[in-house]
């Protein structure tokens, strides 16, 4: 069993000729909490489409526990637990929040009729379904209408319908974007805490929360990786002050 989960090499995704996504190769350790970073338009919304299939690369490999995946269906890489946070699991506004956990649960047992019959069953799933509620501390918000949750709680009901699904890795893509201090800290909690048997690749911009989260940092750049390391190395790398120079000040990330 290799190091890194997931590996890609030479990844590019041009759109009429503009590269978005350059050659990059990407290695993400097994069980780390990897940082994807770098100014607006960088490319890493494109490299987490490429990751989920949702975009065919134009080049370049993708390789997911051993497997090459690069041709793969969306929802067959999904099955093989990389799983996109919010890709699948959308959730239903008019539905409470208990019913919107319920379905992601309902979409890893399969739709098979005759399951929902089943008394024993329904239990089994609310149990389940409890259970991850309980581990994003949103029991208080079972009955709630999902859509009157308040903002800073939305992310970790996606990370409950997304952990129903099982994933050995998660994408998540700015977890903690549009969310006040006290909200950042809990999503902050809440990553380090389903990440323990699993590994995370994130795209953040709040680099105070890279800096205590993150075991690697990958910089990206105009479609090509700038740096690669952790924090203390990449946060020093003179390349990637000046790439942030006019955005985030890199400096102003504190533990
Ligand atoms: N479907 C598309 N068609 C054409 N150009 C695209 C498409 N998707 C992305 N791009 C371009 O590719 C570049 C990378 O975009 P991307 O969304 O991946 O950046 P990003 O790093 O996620 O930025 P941000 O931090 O603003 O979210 C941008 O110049 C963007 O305009
Ligand atoms: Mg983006």
């Amino acid at each position: 069993m290799s190091e890194f989960i997931l590996e890609t090499a030479g990844l590019t995704k041009e759109f009429k000729g503009f590269a978005a996504v350059s050659n990059v190769d990407l290695k993400v350790r097994r069980g780390h909490i990897h940082a994807l970073i770098g100014p607006n338009g960088a490319g890493k919304t494109t490299v987490f489409n490429l990751l989920t299939k949702f975009l065919p690369p134009t080049r370049g490999s993708i390789t997911f526990d051993g497997q090459d995946i690069t041709r793969e269906a969306p929802a067959a890489t999904a099955r093989r637990g990389l799983v996109r946070s919010f890709q699948i699991s959308a959730t239903f506004p008019h539905l409470s929040v208990m019913e919107n956990v319920r379905i992601g649960l309902q979409r890893k047992l399969g739709t098979e009729f005759h399951f929902w019959r089943s008394e024993k069953s329904l239990n089994v799933l609310n149990d389940r379904a409890m259970e991850l509620l309980e581990a994003v501390d949103l029991t208080q918000f079972a009955d709630t209408v999902t859509a009157e949750m308040p903002y800073g709680r939305k992310r970790a009901l996606e990370i409950a319908t997304t952990l129903a699904l099982e994933p050995t890795m998660m994408l998540l893509d700015e977890p903690t974007q549009g969310m006040g201090q006290e909200d950042i800290g809990r999503v902050v909690e809440l990553i380090r805490k389903v990440s323990a048997n699993r590994t995370i690749l994130m795209v953040e911009h709040n680099l105070s929360v890279v800096a205590n989260l993150c075991d690697r940092i990958t910089v990206l750049q105009r479609g090509s990786i700038l740096a690669e390391g952790p924090y203390e190395e990449v946060s020093k790398n003179p390349q990637v002050l000046e790439a942030y120079v006019g955005s985030s000040d890199m400096n102003d990330a504190h533990h």
